[in-house]
This record gives structure tokens, C-alpha cells and sequence, in this order.
């Protein structure tokens, strides 16, 4: 299986390193437009093999996308990140010609591919990229909500004092500060609610933290996050390549489904060898039903930027 990566920064490389250690992937290729870039990062990750014990085969190219020529899975991260104080959505005119010219390339090569979003705004790049592609919905989905689950699962860690891996739980909506809901009427400790634990107050400070996760690590940073990221990439593609069908909140095209339709929003989805297997249709009360619609028309209005 073969995946590649597009962007060889902090996001990107992480992914690769993760993909090669956990042997998620049989090749890796990174691609970046900067000169040796890729191919620096690729024979670094490339000499961990023998004391992390992997066999991926990695190999990293300067804008050359004839090698990553019968990719599975092409993840793209080129773009600029966040800085200080600057919202995901300041990043839209850079990163939407990086984007769309990225995605045009790599289907060159690999018509058959699943392409995976992570540059930011990624609602709105995920959209770029179905509409410029035009690949059917299935193909294209952006990873925001695998993360900011993550963030949430983490800080609902450090209230219960309990480990992450125990706690069930999602965040949905657009991948924005203020876009973004973590369920957290529906987050679970090994099966049980955790309002059974924790007072309301602290859950929504829980929900608050999550919120802001990826602005208090560029602030702690002075640029944005690179081992979750990269980790919840992995998480995906490996859902991808290897079939698990696990559900997990991605940006997909949405058709009608939460009431939604023409954006690419975070909405629970069953992940396997296609892509988007299914979107799975929770029961929302009317408080979350109301936070999605006003999530989705921040995401639609948010596209409305690649019109001008
Ligand atoms: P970075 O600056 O470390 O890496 C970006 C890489 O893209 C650079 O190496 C750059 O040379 C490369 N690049 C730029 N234009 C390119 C092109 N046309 N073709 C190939 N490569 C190109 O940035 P980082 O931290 O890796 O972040 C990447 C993107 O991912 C940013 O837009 C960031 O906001 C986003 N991000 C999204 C997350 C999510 O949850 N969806 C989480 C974290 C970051």
C-alpha cells in the first residue's frame, strides 16, 4: 500500500513517521516544493527503521509528481500554518491555490486515489478540492475531527484523571475555534456517561479548552501543532488501507444528511477501503442540531471567500 504525503513540514513529516513506525503503509512518499526538503526528512525518518524496527519503504521528492505515481492515499498538508493570534480561516487565498494546483497534480498520477485535506481552512479546502477534482464524494475527506476528538478525549483525561484511551467521544461541526462541538452530552468513560463524574461547569470547560486546543498550542508554539496532527492523520489513512471501518468525524461533502447541503463539514463517518463508507446519522438534541446549523453557515460562508 502506498501512500503519498504532500508537504513534508511538521504535519507532514510527523505523518510519515508515524505511518513508517506503526507499519500502517508498505511505501511513503513525501513531496514538498522546497528544494531537498522532502528527501532530507525522508532518510531521517528512513534511519529510525532499524532502532524502531519498521520495513516502510520512504523515500521523499522535490515537486516531482511522477513518484508518487499509484498512491492509495495522497494526504495533503502544503500550505502555510498558523501564527500567533491568526485564525485557521486568515490562511484562505495562500492556501486554496496550493491546494486546488496540488490536487489537480496528484489525481495526474494516481487516478484512483483517496485524498485526504489537512491544509487549514480545511472545511473550505476540502470543498476546494471535491469541486476542482471533481472526484466523487467518497474520495475526499478532511481531517479536523479525528483531532479535536482527540484534543477532547485528552482534556476529558486530565478532568477525570483517567486515561484517554478509556473515553469515548466526538467532536463534529467545522474545524474552527468557534465552529467546532464537542459532544459533550455523549461523551463516555468506559461505557458511562461522563456527567456521572464530572459537574457541568467543568464539562464545559472541557468543551471550551477543546475549542481553543490548536490556538493555546500556537500560542505556547509560535506555530501550529505538528504530533497530534500528524498522529491523526496516520489514524485515518491506516482506517483507509487497512478497511477498519472505524468511525470517526471527518469533513465530507454533505448531502441533505445533519440538514446540510453543498459544504464539507465534521460529521461522524464510517472510514474504510473506499474512503467515506457511510455518514452515520446521530441523534442530535435541539441544542446540538441549533450549534451545527450555525457551524455549517460559518463553513458556508467561509467558501464564499474562494468565489472572490
Ligand atoms: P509547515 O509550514 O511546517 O509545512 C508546510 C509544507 O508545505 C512546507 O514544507 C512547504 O514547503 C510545503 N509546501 C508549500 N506549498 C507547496 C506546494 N505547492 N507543493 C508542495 N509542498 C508545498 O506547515 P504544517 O505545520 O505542516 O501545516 C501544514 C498545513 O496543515 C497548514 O495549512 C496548517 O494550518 C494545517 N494544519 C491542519 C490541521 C488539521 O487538523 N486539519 C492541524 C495542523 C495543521
Amino acid at each position: 500500500m502506498k501512500v503519498t504525503i504532500v508537504g513534508a513540514g511538521n504535519v507532514g513529516a510527523t505523518c510519515a513517521d508515524v505511518i513508517s513506525y506503526r507499519g500502517i503503509a508498505s511505501e511513503v512518499v513525501l513531496l514538498d516544493i522546497k528544494e531537498g526538503f522532502a528527501e532530507g526528512k525522508a532518510l531521517d525518518i528512513t534511519q529510525c527503521a532499524t532502532n524502531t524496527g519498521f520495513n516502510t519503504r520512504v523515500s521523499g521528492v522535490t515537486n516531482d509528481y511522477s513518484k508518487t505515481a499509484g498512491s492509495d492515499v495522497v494526504v495533503i498538508t502544503s500550505g502555510i500554518p498558523r501564527k500567533p493570534g491568526m485564525t485557521r480561516e486568515e490562511l484562505i487565498g495562500i492556501n486554496a491555490g496550493i491546494v486546488k494546483t496540488v490536487a489537480e497534480n496528484v489525481l495526474k498520477y494516481s487516478p484512483n486515489t483517496i485524498i485526504v485535506v489537512v491544509s487549514n481552512p480545511m472545511d473550505t479546502m476540502t470543498y476546494l478540492a471535491l469541486k476542482a477534482t471533481g472526484l466523487p464524494k467518497n474520495r475526499i475527506i478532511g481531517m479536523g475531527g479525528a483531532l479535536d476528538s482527540s484534543r477532547f478525549r485528552t482534556y476529558l483525561s486530565l478532568a477525570l484523571d483517567k486515561p484517554a484511551n478509556d473515553i469515548s467521544a466526538m467532536v463534529i461541526g467545522g474545524h474552527g475555534d468557534t465552529t467546532m462541538i464537542p459532544l459533550t452530552r455523549l461523551a463516555s468513560y468506559n461505557g458511562i456517561p461522563v456527567s456521572q463524574f464530572l459537574s457541568e461547569e467543568v464539562l464545559q470547560k472541557v468543551a471550551a479548552d477543546t475549542m481553543v486546543g490548536g490556538a493555546t498550542l500556537t500560542g505556547l508554539l509560535g506555530t501550529s501543532a505538528w504530533y497530534a496532527p500528524g498522529a491523526s492523520v496516520a489514524y485515518l489513512v491506516d482506517s483507509i488501507l487497512n478497511d477498519q471501518k472505524k468511525m470517526i468525524a471527518c469533513s465530507v461533502f454533505v448531502e441533505g444528511e445533519y440538514g446540510q447541503n453543498d459544504i464539507c463539514i465534521g460529521v461522524p463517518c464510517i472510514i474504510g477501503k473506499n474512503g467515506v463508507e457511510e455518514i452515520v446519522d446521530i441523534k442530535l438534541n435541539d441544542q446540538e442540531k441549533a450549534l451545527f446549523a450555525k457551524s455549517a453557515d460559518a463553513v458556508r460562508s467561509m467558501n464564499d471567500a474562494l468565489k472572490t
